[in-house]
């Protein structure tokens, strides 16, 4: 048995952590956060890509890291909206807002629009860096349609809007396992998962 590649994950966030270790279940990789994530100068995701905020993240913590670092950057991308909320869409109803004011933000900015206008996708990329040095970058996507009323109770941010088609259900009408196998971040994540594989 190899021994396992240990990672840091860019984030603070206890429950991107979890999910990260659900998607690396039975794969021999440990995963961590930073200990002192809050006392280390910080990064501040303000690019107009999520492949500079998800590099840019990674690089940055990789200098204050022995291990290896993963960073993302995710969010929602609508066509009919000139790709908002895209990049900035943690803050797409201002700062301290919550999903649901994002959520109330995005059916106001969707009002009037239907059919292939409400067509959206999620974009995920992980960038793993080591001192300093890009050492691979992933990405993937899924598509869905925005609903005009948000739908299920799991989930978080713009899931209960999210319809996938394949299922008929929201991303907040299914389980997190479910959503993981179709999830923009699961897919990105398997390919980070069989690049250490191999
Ligand atoms: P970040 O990648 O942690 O910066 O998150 C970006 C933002 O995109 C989140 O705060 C959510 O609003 C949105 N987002 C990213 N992935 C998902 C998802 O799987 N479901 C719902 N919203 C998401």
């Amino acid at each position: 048995m190899p021994s396992p590649v240990r990672l840091v994950v860019a984030s603070s966030n206890p429950g991107k952590l979890r999910e990260y270790q659900a998607l690396a279940a039975g794969h021999p990789i440990e995963l961590q956060l930073f200990p002192e994530f809050d006392s280390l100068p910080s990064f501040e995701e303000i690019y107009l890509t999520f492949a500079e905020n998800a590099a840019g993240k990674a690089l940055h913590y990789s200098r204050h890291s022995a291990l290896p670092v993963i960073a993302d950057d995710s969010g929602l991308v609508v066509p009919a909206l000139g790709g908002a909320p895209g990049p900035k869409s943690a803050r797409y109803a201002g700062a301290g807002a919550s999903d649901a004011e994002r959520v109330n933000k995005l059916l106001e900015e969707l009002r009037g629009k239907s059919g292939e206008e409400r067509r959206a996708r999620f974009v995920c990329i992980q960038v793993l860096a080591q001192a300093g040095k890009v050492v691979a970058v992933f990405s993937d996507f899924v598509e869905g349609m925005l609903l005009d009323a948000p739908r299920g109770a799991g989930g978080f941010g713009y899931d209960p809007l999210f319809l996938y088609e394949p299922l008929g259900k929201t991303f907040a009408e299914i389980p997190r396992e479910q959503k993981n196998q179709f999830s923009h971040r699961g897919k990105s994540f398997r390919k980070l998962l069989a690049f250490l594989a191999s």
